[in-house]
């Protein structure tokens, strides 16, 4: 079963010289710009159950796929679809709600995820558990630090029992010992086989151990589709 269809997905960003022009561009055809092709056309189709890494050097329109498929930002032509609850490691505090506390935050985000109340409630101890802030639990996220916000975040992702796991390595989620866990509960997430993982990585090690299908990008294209290991060795060949 597919749960991921990109059939000729085209997203292009233009980019103008400053906001009076970018505004007189929403109206006027004529008015100059720059035209960057994040997704040229893009094809593919990725099953339950698969793990995929996406890789190519940066600019390649690793983001943009991911953005596509989490809603983040929509194709100008062709056709996204994606099946059941998407979780992504991209932007961990988007969703929070500075002035509420962050177990308040934690019933706040699920929702956004679509988890029900009861759900939650379930999930809040080990969210806290594994976010490890503390007191600061029940005070206003607002008094957080961007380490604890992330810490917050990437717990309540982890724990959301979705049906596609998304991973942008630009993450950073605080210092070495969070880090490590991070990768120690990502591994655990990994090896449970109901769960959809898409990683996007420079680091080929990881790409290796967390993925069996590797999709190369570049300037928007796909270069190259199947299996980790022959598309490590092909990254490795043309970058
Ligand atoms: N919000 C944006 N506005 C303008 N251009 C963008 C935006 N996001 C991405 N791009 C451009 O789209 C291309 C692909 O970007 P991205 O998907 O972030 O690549 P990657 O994640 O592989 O580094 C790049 O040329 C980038 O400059
Ligand atoms: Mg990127």
């Amino acid at each position: 079963m597919n749960i991921i269809e990109f059939d000729n997905v085209y997203k292009m960003y233009k980019l103008y010289k400053n906001d009076k022009k970018r505004l007189l561009g929403l109206f006027l055809k004529k008015v100059k710009c720059t035209k960057k092709i994040a997704s040229n056309y893009l094809t593919f189709k990725i099953k339950k159950g698969d793990r995929v890494a996406f890789m190519g050097p940066n600019g390649a329109g690793k983001s943009t796929v991911l953005k596509l498929i989490t809603g983040v930002c929509f194709p100008n032509e062709g056709n996204v679809k994606v099946e059941g609850r998407v979780a992504a490691l991209l932007e961990l505090s988007a969703g929070f709600d500075n002035e509420f506390t962050g177990r308040e935050n934690i019933y706040l985000k699920c929702q956004l995820l679509g988890i029900s109340k009861k759900e939650t409630k379930k999930l809040e101890k080990q969210i806290i558990d594994f976010a490890d802030i503390g007191p600061y639990i029940d005070q206003p996220i607002r008094t957080y630090s961007s380490g604890m916000r992330a810490r917050l975040g990437f717990s309540i992702i982890v724990h959301s029992k979705s049906d596609i796991l998304i991973i942008d390595e630009a993450l950073s989620v605080g210092d070495k010992a969070f880090k490590d866990k991070c990768v120690t509960k990502i591994r655990e997430i990994c090896a449970s086989d109901n769960i959809t993982v898409l990683f996007v990585t420079h680091s080929l090690p990881m790409a290796r151990e967390f993925c069996t299908r590797g999709i190369i990008l570049n300037k928007g294209h796909m270069v190259f589709d199947g299996d980790i290991d022959e598309a490590i060795d092909e990254y490795n060949r043309l970058f």
